[in-house]
C-alpha cells in the first residue's frame, strides 16, 4: 500500500497540490482521475521520488519514503515501473534494445538471462515480432505495448502508468487497459494509473481517487462512484451531453422508486 498523508507541493507561488491524503492499495488497480491541470502528473511525480513534497509524507508500507535519502530509497526505486505519457521510448533503439536499458542499468543478470527476460516480456505483451523494429516502425498502441514491457522488465512490486490512453482509438485504449489490468492480478503488482477515461474507470478501476484543482475530491471505489453525490465528481463523470442525459434519465428512475416505495 502506499499512503499519501497531507501531501502539498508548489512550485514558486503556485501551489498545485494543496493537502492531499489518499491511499493505494495493494494489489489493485488505483486510477487518479480528474480534469487536465488538476495535479495528477505532479502527485504521480511526487510518489516515485521525480519531485520533491513541499509537506507531508508518502510511505511505501510503513516506511516513509519522503524522509528518506536517495541511498534509502534505491531499494523502493528498484522496484517501481513507470509507463511514462507518450511512452517515452529511445527513438534511435530497437525494440528489444529500449527493454535491455532498464536491465543493463540495474540488473547483474547474464546477457543470456537478460534476453530471456526481454523475450517473456515481449511475449507476454503480445509483441513477439516486433524484436527488431526501431519505435518510428510501429503504431502507438504497440509503442504503449513496448513501455509497459519495458516498466515490467525488473519485475516491479509498483507500476506507475502516466494517461496510458492518451493518443489511443477506444478499442485500443480498452486493450491496453484490460493488459495492464491482468498484469496487476497476475504479478500482483500495485498499479497507479492516471487518467481521464470513465472507460477505464468503469472498466479496470479497483480504486479512485478524484482529484479537483489539486485537492482530493473523492476517492472510493468504482461501484460507489455512479452513486456519489459529490457535485463536482458528477460534473466530471457526467460531462458528456450523453452522459447527462443518462444522468437526467437515472434521476428520474431514483425518484420513481422512491415515490413507488413511499
Ligand atoms: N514543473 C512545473 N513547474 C511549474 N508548474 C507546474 C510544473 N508541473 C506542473 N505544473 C503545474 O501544475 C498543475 C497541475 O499539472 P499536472 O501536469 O499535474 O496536471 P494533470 O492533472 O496531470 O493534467 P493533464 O490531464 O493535462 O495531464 C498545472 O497547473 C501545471 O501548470
Ligand atoms: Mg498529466
Amino acid at each position: 500500500m502506499i499512503e499519501l498523508i497531507h501531501i502539498k507541493k508548489g512550485f514558486g507561488d503556485k501551489v498545485v497540490l494543496h493537502d492531499v491524503s489518499a491511499v493505494m492499495e495493494a494489489g489493485k488497480t488505483n486510477l487518479i482521475i480528474g480534469s487536465s491541470g488538476s495535479g495528477k502528473t505532479v502527485l504521480m511525480k511526487c510518489m516515485v521520488g521525480l519531485f520533491e513534497v513541499d509537506e507531508g509524507q508518502i510511505k511505501y508500507g510503513d516506511q516513509n519514503f519522503t524522509a528518506m535519502s536517495d541511498v534509502e530509497r534505491k531499494p523502493i526505486r528498484q522496484e517501481i515501473g513507470m509507463l511514462f505519457q507518450g511512452s517515452a521510448l529511445f527513438d534511435s533503439m530497437t525494440v528489444e534494445q529500449n527493454l535491455m536499458f532498464p536491465l543493463d542499468m540495474f540488473s547483474n543478470m547474464r546477457l543470456r538471462e537478460k534476453k530471456k527476460r526481454v523475450n517473456e516480456c515481449l511475449d507476454r505483451v503480445n509483441l513477439k515480432e516486433a524484436h527488431k523494429k526501431f519505435p518510428s516502425e510501429i503504431s502507438g498502441g504497440m509503442k504503449k505495448r513496448v513501455g509497459i514491457a519495458r516498466a515490467l522488465v525488473l519485475n516491479p512490486k509498483y507500476l506507475f502508468c502516466d494517461e496510458p490512453n492518451s493518443g489511443l482509438d477506444p478499442q485500443t485504449s480498452m486493450v491496453i487497459d484490460k493488459l495492464i489490468h491482468e498484469l496487476t492480478v497476475e504479478y500482483e503488482i500495485t498499479t497507479i494509473i492516471n487518467t481521464h477515461d470513465m472507460n477505464s474507470v468503469m472498466e479496470i478501476g479497483d480504486h479512485i481517487v478524484y482529484m479537483y484543482q489539486g485537492n482530493k475530491q473523492w476517492e472510493g471505489s468504482s461501484k460507489d462512484i455512479v452513486f456519489s453525490k459529490d457535485e463536482k465528481l458528477n460534473d466530471f463523470i457526467f460531462a458528456s451531453e450523453f452522459l447527462k442525459d443518462a444522468k437526467e434519465m437515472r434521476q428520474l428512475e431514483m425518484s420513481r422508486g422512491k415515490q413507488e416505495g413511499s
